[in-house]
């Protein structure tokens, strides 16, 4: 099948880096189109979602081998689209069937080849349920796993209020909905222009920084009883002023002694099956910060790394 941007036959757009570094070491560049091969299933990327690994991975050359990428270098790990070629013995997928994954920093491409049985270093592909836009089908691997192996960790319920810091994040927004959906009640840290966003999420709104254990308290809500780093370790730091027992913390952002640090990798493919039928049914909305075409990929990834995004922010391909 040929892609609508693909001007030349076999060839697609792909964001490489030539030297591992900052967004200006992106570039749009034409790559021959891949084919797969046995097991594996080639998908046409319609949208790619940004997080802050995707950086992270490719900011110097020690992060990079960390996570076995060498160069020249993909770059972009969540992607939604279109199935168009299926390899001898991949089952499970056929040719126009829209899915989303994960592909570890080679998802921002026109094509992107991934295994029909494989993980996100191989690549992987979940069928998109009908009522999800290929926008928020390109949200949800690596933030909605995360959100799931977090709450997996806090078994959260009705008796519980979770303090969630960075709650208006890409990762935030999936927890704090899943906490609610989970029957908690839900305070959410984030930056005083944020309150009304994160009321809309679901969450009551504290700023975060120096002095938000005495901000929790002063909200007069229930005893915490959980909480869930997204940021740092001052939510961490805040919910032990308070009084949360360590068991009943969580991290996901930095690592802290006694506090267990979840990983999307820990949430298997229900959880995240789960939360895209959610978002089918309405349940559980994705709000996309920003988006931005595959030409402007350097401004979208300054936005992302800025860390003040309101949710997600998708390259349109
Ligand atoms: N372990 C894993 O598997 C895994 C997976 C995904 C992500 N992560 C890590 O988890 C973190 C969050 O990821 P993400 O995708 O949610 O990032 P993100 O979308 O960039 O997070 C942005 C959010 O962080 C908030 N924030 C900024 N400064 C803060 C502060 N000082 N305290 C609390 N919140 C603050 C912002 O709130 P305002 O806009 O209101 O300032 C914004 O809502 C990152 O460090 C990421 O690397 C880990």
């Amino acid at each position: 099948m040929q892609h609508e941007h693909a001007h030349e036959v076999g060839t697609d757009r792909a964001v490489r880096l030539a030297a591992f570094g900052g967004p200006e070491h992106l570039a749009v560049e034409r790559v021959p189109t891949p084919q797969a091969g046995p097991g594996e299933i080639r998908v046409r990327v319609t949208a790619a979602g940004l997080n802050p690994m995707d950086w992270f991975m490719t900011a110097d050359a020690q992060s990079a081998a960390r996570f076995g990428l060498s160069l020249p270098s993909g770059f972009g790990t969540d992607f939604a689209g279109v199935v168009d070629q299926v390899g001898a013995g991949a089952v499970g997928y056929a040719a126009g069937d829209r899915v989303y994954g994960a592909a570890l920093s080679r998802a921002l491409a026109d094509h992107v080849v991934v295994r029909a049985d494989g993980g996100i270093a191989t690549g992987i592909a979940h069928h998109t349920p009908d009522g999800v836009d290929d926008r928020t089908a390109a949200t949800l691997a690596i933030a909605g796993s995360t959100a799931a192996a977090a709450l997996a960790v806090l078994r959260l319920g009705p008796q519980d209020t979770v303090l969630i810091g960075g709650a208006g994040g890409g990762v935030g927004v999936f927890a704090v909905q899943l906490a609610r959906i989970a029957g908690a009640r839900v305070i959410g840290t984030g930056s005083p222009a944020t309150a009304e966003y994160l009321r809309s999420l679901g969450a009551e709104p504290v700023a975060y920084g120096a002095g938000l254990a005495d901000r929790v308290r002063a909200l007069a809500v229930a005893p915490v009883t959980a909480a869930l780093d997204l940021h740092g370790t001052d939510t961490v730091a805040a919910a032990r002023e308070l009084r949360v027992p360590d068991g009943r913390l969580c991290t996901i952002a930095a690592v802290v002694e006694g506090v267990q640090a979840a990983n999307g990798a820990q949430a298997g493919p229900a959880a995240l099956e789960e939360i895209a039928r959610l978002a089918a049914g309405g349940l559980l909305r994705v709000p996309i910060a920003a988006t931005f075409p595959l030409r402007e990929v350097r401004a979208a990834v300054e936005l992302q790394a800025g860390r003040h995004v309101r949710g997600k922010v998708v390259v349109d391909l």
